[in-house]
């Protein structure tokens, strides 16, 4: 075992599941991950984090230290935070219980031209698409998949959108697990499609949506001896949390103002808050960052149930969006998402179709590109500065979800200009001419590709 496999004077987290509705505590959980007694959602809790005095600054020193160790839970960028996640068994060695592909240790980049089109200066983008499959699914599945081959499953199963399934197929297969996939027909990219099928995974695509997907996979759990690896799973959330440990590291625990997240089942967004609500609490940041949820139009439940209902129940939707990834519209962890945006005093916004293409397209032209899921972060701070949300001062992270390479056709539509093409969007997408840089087909003489460069150098 490493030496730095604790901090001095921490011990590993026990933990129980706690029911967010009725508050029941448990050892174990469902097959479902609901609760036994009211069905609601279940989150993991850590009763012995305050008697056993977990030190901020020794965990900062401790997390700092390990990033000199060779050690294949150290070199996770989610296993060096293990302090903060469920414990591992203590009478086996650490490196060869965890299943890990070196995920987290996600770049913090600035964004200088988006920060001037938002009239945001200090605006920062923390990159979840460089997870080893792409997305931000990776910090979550390590730790669930862990889990899972821990308690015995030989197959694991999830409903998704595509980044779930690549996500959750790659860890499989380095656990040794055999994976089953369901995906709405015809409504993922061939990219994120072609990774589940790579990585070993039974793929079914159903004639459904995702919504559909998911409540089956919730039937099936209670039928068959598949664990269930959908952020309806609490340890996906814990693993996911450090995203939010190794963002304020990278700031040197100085909390930004605001951070903005997709929202589509809204595991995500529960993940962050929860990190940030304990690291108040451990007293490792001073104050709570706001956390923010940006949703497609057509993928509005959470924006429709704050606004338009009581915010008891959840207003689900039938789900449109060309952002594929977040085309969802019962959003399961809903409750959980509600609860961290009004703990952090955060917002919930959606943006249309064409501002996110237009977001993406401004992304890319950083020289850093996302997923059309993720750029609805940006496209979503515009509008909560102009409605004096978030103020010109303050300090903005996006979170990137997903890597540009998971969707190049919706990429290449949006610069040949077919992105909106027969849509009810086409006409107003004209404003977005200025962001395309269609590919130029040439013969192949020097005179052509010299008249090409002077022509860009004009434009
Ligand atoms: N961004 C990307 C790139 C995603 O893949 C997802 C969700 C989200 C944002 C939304 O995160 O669901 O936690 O609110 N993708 C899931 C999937 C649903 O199956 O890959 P969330």
């Amino acid at each position: 075992m490493s030496p730095l496999s604790t901090a001095p004077g921490v011990h590993r987290s026990d933990f129980r599941f706690r029911c967010i509705a009725c508050g029941a505590l448990s050892d174990t959980a469902s097959q479902n991950f609901r609760c036994a007694t009211c069905g609601d959602l279940l989150e993991i809790t850590y009763p012995h984090w305050k008697e056993s005095g977990l030190d901020a600054q020794n965990l900062k020193s401790t997390w700092c230290q390990r990033r000199l160790s060779q050690s294949a839970i150290d070199l996770s960028g989610v296993w060096r935070f293990r302090d903060l996640l469920p414990a591992l068994d203590p009478s086996m060695e650490d490196d060869q219980q965890v299943i890990t592909l070196r995920e987290g240790n996600t770049p913090l980049y600035e964004l200088p031209q988006c920060a001037r089109i938002t009239g945001v200066p200090r605006l920062l983008a923390k990159h979840q698409g460089m997870n080893p499959t792409g997305s931000f699914k990776d910090t979550g599945m390590t730790v669930a998949a862990t889990f899972a081959r821990r308690a015995g499953f030989r197959w694991v199963a999830c409903a998704s959108t595509g980044n779930t399934s690549a996500s959750m197929a790659a860890y499989a297969a380095r656990g040794g697990m055999r994976s089953l996939v369901l995906v709405p027909e015809g409504k993922i990219s061939w990219s994120k499609l072609s990774q589940a099928l790579d990585y070993g995974a039974v793929t079914c695509q159903l004639r459904t949506d995702f919504d559909g997907c998911l409540r089956l996979l919730q039937e099936l759990v209670l039928r068959a001896p598949v664990y269930q690896l959908n952020s309806i799973n609490p340890f996906r959330l814990e693993g996911q949390k450090t995203l939010a440990l190794e963002l304020l590291e990278q700031l040197d625990w100085r909390p930004p103002d605001h951070i903005i997240v997709p929202g589509g089942n809204l595991g995500n967004s529960s993940a962050i808050g929860k990190a940030l609500l304990e690291m108040r609490d451990l007293g490792l940041i001073p104050r709570l960052p706001r956390l923010s949820v940006i949703q497609a139009e057509g993928a509005n439940a959470l924006v429709r149930t704050l606004r338009e209902g009581s915010g008891k129940s959840l207003i689900s939707v039938q789900a449109e969006t060309r952002a594929t990834a977040i085309r969802i519209g019962n959003p399961a962890s809903w409750k959980k998402a509600a609860h961290v945006l009004e703990a952090t005093g955060g917002a919930c916004e959606q943006v249309s179709e064409i501002e996110i293409a237009q977001a993406k397209a401004e992304i890319g032209a950083e020289g850093i590109g996302c997923e059309p899921a993720s750029a609805v972060t940006l496209a979503g701070i515009k509008k909560l500065v102009k409605q004096g949300f978030v103020k010109p001062q303050e300090s903005v992270v996006l979170i990137l979800t997903g890597n540009l390479l998971k969707d190049p056709d919706f990429t290449i539509d949006f610069h040949r200009g077919d992105l909106f093409k027969g849509s009810h969007d086409e006409s107003a997408s004209a404003a977005l001419n200025d962001l395309r840089r269609p590919p130029i087909v040439l013969d192949a003489t020097l005179e052509a590709v010299i008249r090409t460069l002077e022509q860009a150098e004009k434009s």
